[in-house]
């Protein structure tokens, strides 16, 4: 048999980094498998051990090598970071948010979207009403590490932590969402959030880009909300949403309320974006320590993320073949999504969703 088109191999770094990461990343590296294998492409996955256990046994965070390998890659997929015994803020500053910087992924996109068969905390809200995405800008504000400690550990010790924002930044992330918003052609609206009537500095400049981006895109409606109002909007009228974009700490705390309502971490996919370079891919649920190693932990929070990598790389098929699969599972096949009530294994579910796309 001859093949009639081009077939494209896509270099994949894969951390699977601590706790639950790797039992959930290898349920997502199993569906990448299947779904290529379908759609005729191939992924060539290289493995990094880093994370807690590798920073307990030899002291090293991100080794510069390891780095510089994964600058190769297309794409990255990370399963968690984050270990008890470490304390917080190495590894999550050293590697988390170090890739993010490094690589410059600009973009935090966090879909926040209820699937049939889920259930939501919030009464009388179904999957019509709860779909909607936010961008998280990723590479700026309070995270930038800009501040510094005076007299630490004396009664005048000043602690002064600043909230770092470009125009440039700002922009590049306002122009992305309104991008997005136009592809995703669902309500065309998107809300800014951001705290104009406090923060009058950084958020004067997010609401005058916004607007001025805004003029460029004449079919999409724009909106404002606080971010206090907006946690109170999410939860009482989450239809109103359709994309929310929004600086890095508010996005961080909006989207850990986004994954509450589309049911729990359990699902919650994210990505961490560079439109122009190497994106990397993770579940937003951490290492959750107190399930590791049983076999219990749901995976699809790591397979929609798996799917979101699709769709960046430009495989937009097989992302919605992924997406159908999970939406059956949910609808069809788990009794609940949280970890140890799904009425199957980790990898019982990663075999359900593999086997909907090998035979659909
Ligand atoms: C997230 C996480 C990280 C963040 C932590 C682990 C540094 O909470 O991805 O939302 O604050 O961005
Ligand atoms: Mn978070």
């Amino acid at each position: 048999m001859t093949e009639t088109y081009q077939s494209k191999t896509y270099q994949i770094g894969v951390i699977p980094g601590d706790g639950t990461g790797a039992e959930v990343v290898a349920e997502g590296l199993k569906v990448l498998e299947a779904v290529s294998k379908k759609y005729g492409f191939s992924l060539n996955f290289t493995h990094y051990m880093i994370g807690g256990e590798n920073y307990k046994a030899r002291g090293e965070i991100l080794p510069d090598d390891v780095i510089e390998s994964l600058g190769k890659a297309d794409a990255i997929f990370l399963g968690a970071i984050g270990h008890p015994d470490v304390k917080p803020g190495i590894l999550e500053k050293g590697i988390l948010l170090k890739m993010r910087f490094h690589f410059d992924q600009y973009i935090n996109l966090r879909p926040v979207k209820l699937y049939e068969g889920v259930s939501t905390p919030i009464k009388n809200k179904g999957p019509e009403d709860i779909d909607f995405v936010v961008i998280r800008e990723n590479t700026e504000g309070l995270y930038a590490g800009a501040g510094g400690v005076l007299k630490k550990g004396t009664p005048d010790e000043v602690a002064v932590q600043e909230s770092i924002n470009t125009r440039k930044g700002v922009e590049r992330c306002i122009r992305y969402a309104f991008e997005y918003c136009r592809k995703r052609n669902k309500r065309k609206k998107i809300t800014l959030c951001g705290k104009t009537n406090v923060l009058t500095y950084a958020f004067d400049l997010w609401e005058r880009v916004f607007y001025e981006v805004a003029k460029e895109y004449p079919d999409i409606e724009t909106d404002y909300a606080h971010v206090d109002a907006i946690c109170m909007w999410m939860v009482k009228n989450p239809e109103w949403f359709d994309v929310i974009v929004t600086d890095n700490m508010f996005g961080d705390i909006i989207t850990d309320l986004g994954a509450m309502i589309q049911g729990g971490m359990g699902i919650a996919a994210g990505g961490n974006i560079n439109p122009q370079g190497i994106s990397m891919f993770e579940p937003i649920g951490g290492s959750a320590p107190k399930y590791t190693g049983l076999g219990i932990i749901n995976p699809l929070a790591a397979i929609s993320s798996a799917q979101l990598m699709l769709e960046t790389l430009g495989e937009t098929k097989a992302a919605s073949m992924v997406e159908k699969a999970v939406m059956k599972v949910l609808r069809e096949d788990l009794k609940d999504i949280s970890a140890g009530k799904m009425g199957y294994s980790t990898s019982e579910v990663g075999d359900l969703v593999k086997d909907f796309i090998e035979s659909n």
